[in-house]
């Protein structure tokens, strides 16, 4: 039998029985060390870093053009973790899209660290979870590697792994 059971609820005087694909879950895990960042898609990037800073009284880095993600972006420190503030660069830019839905902007995903990102990779894959680049990797402004899970296996949650 290709499915297996998972967990039983029980709710309301009803028994629910939670089943799983026995091929998509191999024992695979992405063991995570603290939140890298919230990124956050907005129309305006220097507006944006503006209201965080005399707002907030944020410490906000220099802007800096993401050539591979078609953004403009930059960096709102927050002790130990950061706020990604991201602008779409032209109407190929993936946040392109996200921004028509939302023209006031919003919170695009959320970022988790690992300690080691192919080791994540290979742990979702086993675990079932969607890389959204496929087998590829993807690298981030600072050439490093990084990947996203697909929402609709994260509970509508965009996860980037970095
Ligand atoms: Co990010």
């Amino acid at each position: 039998m290709p499915f297996m059971k998972l967990l039983t609820i029980h709710n309301k005087g009803t028994e629910q029985v939670v089943m799983v694909d026995k091929k998509k879950r191999k024992g695979g895990s992405v063991p995570v060390s603290s939140l890298g960042h919230v990124a956050i898609a907005v129309p305006d990037l220097d507006i944006a870093m503006n209201f965080y800073k005399e707002h907030f009284g944020c410490e906000v880095s220099e802007p800096v053009v993401v050539d591979t993600q078609l953004i403009r972006m930059a960096y709102v420190h927050l002790g130990d973790t950061n706020l990604e503030l991201m602008e779409p660069i032209g109407e190929e830019s993936p946040i392109s899209k996200f921004i028509e839905r939302n023209p006031n902007g919003g919170i695009h995903h959320i970022c988790l660290r690992v300690p080691e990102v192919s080791k994540a990779a290979d742990g979702a894959r086993r675990a079932g979870l969607r890389i959204l680049s496929g087998e590829e990797l993807a690298k981030g402004y600072e050439g490093q590697d990084l990947f996203f899970l697909h929402p609709k296996d994260t509970f509508g949650t965009l996860i980037e792994i970095e």
